[in-house]
């Protein structure tokens, strides 16, 4: 679940919050999709309904204090739904879901909203209900058929946009850009290219296979046939910038500029094992990155003359971005500062955010009680048949209700085979040619870079033994070591389900 926010006024994903100033906050959360097609898509979620869930504070106070944050589903799924429940075996919500952040540092869902189309007056309303906790009884069943609907949702928006558009697919432009337009001579051709390896590769044998018209991922994930189509939609919002992993937490609302903090951000939900780890390294590649460039480019008018790099990112934007190549966030390529924050966030992409989204898929989404990903029938309603069957069977009505048997088998599989590191993985620090460049200041600065590396390992380590970190290893005492970056590791022994390990390159 890495695309969590706080709630805050505007909650969308299309505005920009001001960075250096946390949002005034605003409940109930709004909705972005326009009021002449779809009329008023605010949450119905109430005070009334989550009060007694906060520990004693009110909503706006929870707000305030940064305590309250939202899984939301709803805006991305509404324009759809009425097309998917009327595919075959479907039946689907938009869901909101809103945690409260605990005294002991874990979040815990207060309240879900599963809404559905309402067609009235031309307009593509909300029918929507809200459930709470319960632990007992058939209410207790309601609750856990409620998270599973949110858990197709984020099965199904993971695997898509998550983990398909945002790794796989937006760095192939810059695969090749760099091969078209930088001599294998250029420095940042040296720098980048082993964050390539195999992504063409494995991104040709996807579109034969998975994400193809008929492919795997249309038969095991919610979207179906509309996959594709879903995923080409989120891309119009996608932005360049916010991939940098401290802006993509700030644009979430899970943290804010901070200058005294050591990575520049302070994080909001400071038990929050994806940021911190994924905060050090980050700082890791920035660093190498301004380390390396600073040896070629001595000033801004050195990298401006640069033909060869103009043309790379002349073509990144206008080519193989061409579709967003008028927006007025790119990067205009005219300073250092520019190229190191660009070159650090395609090496980030292709490394750690791959890693994080990739590699847990198997371990934390493999058992489909647990993270369904389809759902083929609606929520029992009190006083029918299906709400009787729930009391008196309610393991079968879970069972029939999410992933049936053969979307299960094929989407587990295809997880397990997603989730198994390679035997010859060349892991972030690591090269596979000693001999990548003769520049002793380069070996020097990938040297110190691939040290730091191995002390982010040591304090991984030590977060996940801290018993006051609560979300590190959760109920089930899984250690979270995804963005652990086994840059020590040479022995290529590190192979299958390991869960730990952040590769050079996306090839799986
Ligand atoms: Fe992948």
């Amino acid at each position: 679940m890495d695309d969590r926010r706080r709630v805050r006024k505007g909650d969308s994903r299309r505005r920009q919050p001001d960075d250096d100033h946390p949002c005034e906050q605003e409940f109930p959360p709004k909705s972005s999709l326009d009021p002449s097609q779809y009329g008023d898509h605010t949450s119905t979620i109430t005070e009334a309904q989550i009060g007694s869930s906060l520990e004693g504070l009110t909503v706006q106070q929870a707000v305030s204090s940064n305590r309250l944050y939202i899984l939301d589903h709803h805006d991305h799924m509404m324009p759809y739904l009425v097309r998917l429940n009327n595919l075959d075996d479907t039946f689907l919500y938009a869901t909101r879901t809103l945690l409260f952040l605990k005294g002991d540092g874990t979040l815990a869902p207060v309240a879900i909203e599963l809404s559905t189309p309402l067609l009235q007056g031309g307009l593509t309303t909300a029918k929507s209900t809200v459930y709470t906790p319960a632990s007992t009884g058939v209410e207790a069943w309601i609750w856990q058929l409620a998270k599973a609907y949110v858990c197709v949702n984020d099965y199904g928006y993971h695997q898509l946009v998550s983990h398909w558009l945002n790794t796989h697919a937006v760095m192939e432009p810059f695969i090749i850009a760099t091969n078209r337009q930088l001599s294998v001579t250029h420095p940042v051709h040296k720098l980048l290219h082993p964050h390539y390896r195999d992504t063409m590769n494995i991104n040709s044998r996807a579109r034969e296979l998975l994400v193809s018209a008929g492919g795997i991922i249309e038969l095991t994930v919610f979207q179906r046939k509309y996959a594709m189509e879903m995923s080409s939609v989120t891309y119009k919002d996608w932005n360049f910038n916010e991939q940098a992993l401290p802006d993509d937490l700030i644009k979430r609302g899970m943290a804010v500029r901070d200058p005294s903090s050591p990575h520049k951000v302070r994080l909001l939900l400071e038990d929050y094992p994806y940021a911190v780890d994924g905060l050090a390294i980050w700082t890791a590649i920035e660093q190498w990155v301004t380390e390396y460039l600073a040896i070629y480019y001595t000033s801004d008018s050195v990298l401006q003359s640069d033909v060869e790099l103009q043309a790379w990112w002349k073509e990144v934007r206008e080519v193989g971005h061409g579709d967003l190549k008028d927006a007025a966030w790119w990067p205009k390529m005219m300073t250092v500062a520019e190229l190191v924050k660009a070159c650090a966030t395609i090496i980030w992409t292709g490394s750690a955010l791959h890693a994080a989204v990739n590699f847990g898929q198997y371990p934390y989404a493999g058992y489909h009680p647990n993270k369904p990903s389809a759902s083929r029938r609606p929520m029992p309603e009190p006083d029918t048949e299906e709400y009787a069957l729930l009391a008196r069977d309610p393991e079968k009505v879970f069972i029939h209700t999410i992933t049936n048997q053969v979307q299960s088998i094929i989407g587990i599989s295809l997880l397990e085979i997603l989730s198994k590191h390679s035997s010859d993985e060349i892991y972030l620090g690591q090269r596979d040619t000693p001999e990548w460049t003769s520049d002793a200041k380069a070996l020097e600065a990938f040297k110190r870079f691939g040290t730091r590396l191995e002390g982010i390992e040591s304090q991984v380590v030590a977060l996940n033994g801290n018993p006051q970190l609560k979300n590190r290893n959760g109920p089930a005492q899984f250690p979270y070591m995804l963005l652990y970056p086994n840059t020590s590791d040479h022995t290529g022994k590190a192979e299958g389900l390991t869960a730990r390990g952040i590769p050079n390159s996306i090839s799986i």
